[in-house]
């Protein structure tokens, strides 16, 4: 069969389905404009590229030839990469950013009217005493009672709520599970302790990376005195008082006990004891469960540093919010000392941070093992305001504790700060 000659009139078009490669490709404004335009060309399956400088595709065309799909599509990729723009993708890009604006518009009203709304919901109650925690005004407990006194913990005036306090704070008025993942002492538990000494609500912890069993948990029966009893564990427990129940640690605890929790973690959600006839724990409206963890979710990377921490998995992490705590900044760090020890200079205590932060960047390349703490910052400050003496302070705060590779490194890097640092103003080096 013979094959019919080609002409203009039964080309069949290319097969460049959506997306034809005709039309006007440009690059610059003004006086700098460049464009490349592509049209079919007379011959079957062959495209007319020009090429011009000013507006597209007027004045003076210094290059016409004709080209076919390979050579073409070559084409294109380089004009992109040398930033030439089809006017398809300029109207997309226009409609991106005014839907873009028109998004961010609406959700600034939207979160407006939430803010209002909340702001309305709590007035009517405002009959409850409220304490500023950052910038969220938080009720205050309600329990007069003495089992709840001896749970408070005591006011540490030196702690610092960062501005991530505000959204946790928020997530506790409005009884959110709340998650906080980060390192070995970066401040997650004492956030949770400062937020309930100032609130008055008695706090029980329970740390998961040890022998913490399901009936320590969730209670278990017992025999005294030839009766046999109940004992409730921690969860009913603090479910039934209204205590904060603070889970530290919690991707080390055993499957069983995340099964349990992961029924109350429900708004309101409620416990069942099957152990005791399926009893029904109903959450008093104090009750608010609170979860550390040093390696789930954004942490997993650092699984390798938390031998036997256990993946978390998303279903169970959904049902929080987590919030990733880091170490404080230099600054914050150096604003903790000084409050805790007033009797530091802000260049002994930005020195001390930076020492901090040079340790913490070696655990994380994994040249140390230990993790410094803004605890063992401070226990090491502290003593060596005793003995006015920072290498004889670091043996029982720093070095005792850790390894002798460990602890040549650290004082590696506590040397080299003690002699750099120190500028002559009295001031911290930059
Ligand atoms: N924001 C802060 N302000 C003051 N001290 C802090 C702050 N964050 C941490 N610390 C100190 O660090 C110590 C260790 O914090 P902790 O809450 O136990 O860490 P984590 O639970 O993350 O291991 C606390 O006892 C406290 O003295
Ligand atoms: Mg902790």
């Amino acid at each position: 069969m013979r094959a019919a000659p080609f002409t203009p009139m039964n080309a069949t078009p290319l097969a460049v389905p959506d997306n034809s490669p005709e039309g006007v490709y440009t690059r610059g404004a003004k006086a700098a404009r460049e464009w490349w335009r592509v049209s079919l060309s007379e011959r079957a399956n062959m495209f007319r590229i020009e090429h011009g400088h000013g507006e597209d595709g007027a004045g003076q065309v210094d290059i016409d030839t004709v080209v076919d799909l390979d050579n073409l599509e070559a084409k294109l990729l380089k004009w992109r990469r040398e930033g030439f723009v089809s006017a398809a993708d300029h109207e997309d890009e226009a409609r991106a950013a005014q839907v873009g604006s028109a998004f961010a518009a609406d959700l600034q009203r939207a979160a407006q009217a939430a803010r209002e709304a909340r702001e309305a919901a709590r007035s009517l109650s405002s009959a409850q005493r409220t304490v500023r925690i950052g910038n969220v005004d938080m009720p205050v407990s309600t329990d007069s009672s003495d089992a709840n006194a001896a749970l408070v913990p005591r006011i540490n005036d030196a702690y610092l709520f960062t501005p991530r306090a505000d959204d946790i704070a928020l997530d506790i008025v409005e009884n959110r599970r709340v998650m906080l993942i980060g390192h070995t002492g970066s401040g997650k538990t004492s956030f949770v302790e400062q937020v309930a000494a100032r609130t008055g609500h008695g706090v029980l912890r329970v740390n998961m990376n040890g022998q913490t069993t399901v009936g320590d948990f969730v209670g278990f029966w017992t025999v005294k005195g030839g009766e046999t009893l109940w004992v409730d564990g921690v969860l009913p427990v603090a479910m039934r008082a209204g205590y904060w129940l603070i889970i530290d640690e919690l991707d080390f605890a055993e499957p069983s006990i995340l099964a349990v929790l992961t029924a109350v973690l429900e708004p309101g959600g409620k416990l069942l004891l099957k152990e005791r006839g399926n009893e029904i724990v109903t959450p008093h409206p104090s009750f608010r469960l609170f979860g550390t963890a040093n390696a789930a979710g954004a942490m997993s990377a650092y699984r390798h540093l938390y031998q036997g921490a256990n993946l978390l998995n998303e279903a169970f992490l959904d049902r929080w919010r987590v919030y990733l705590f880091d170490y404080l900044s230099n600054d914050e760090e150096a604003k903790v000392l000084l409050r805790t020890l007033p009797a530091l200079t802000p260049a002994l205590a930005h020195t001390l941070a930076a020492i901090a932060a040079d340790c913490r960047a070696a655990f994380a390349r994994e040249d140390l093992a230990s993790a410094f703490s803004t605890r063992r910052l401070l226990d090491w400050a502290e003593l060596m305001l005793r003995t006015g003496d920072a290498e004889l302070a670091a043996a029982p705060a720093i070095y005792s504790k850790v390894s002798a590779e460990d602890a040549a490194l650290i004082r590696s890097i506590i040397r080299h700060h003690a002699i750099f640092d120190a500028a002559p103003d009295g001031q911290p080096a930059a």
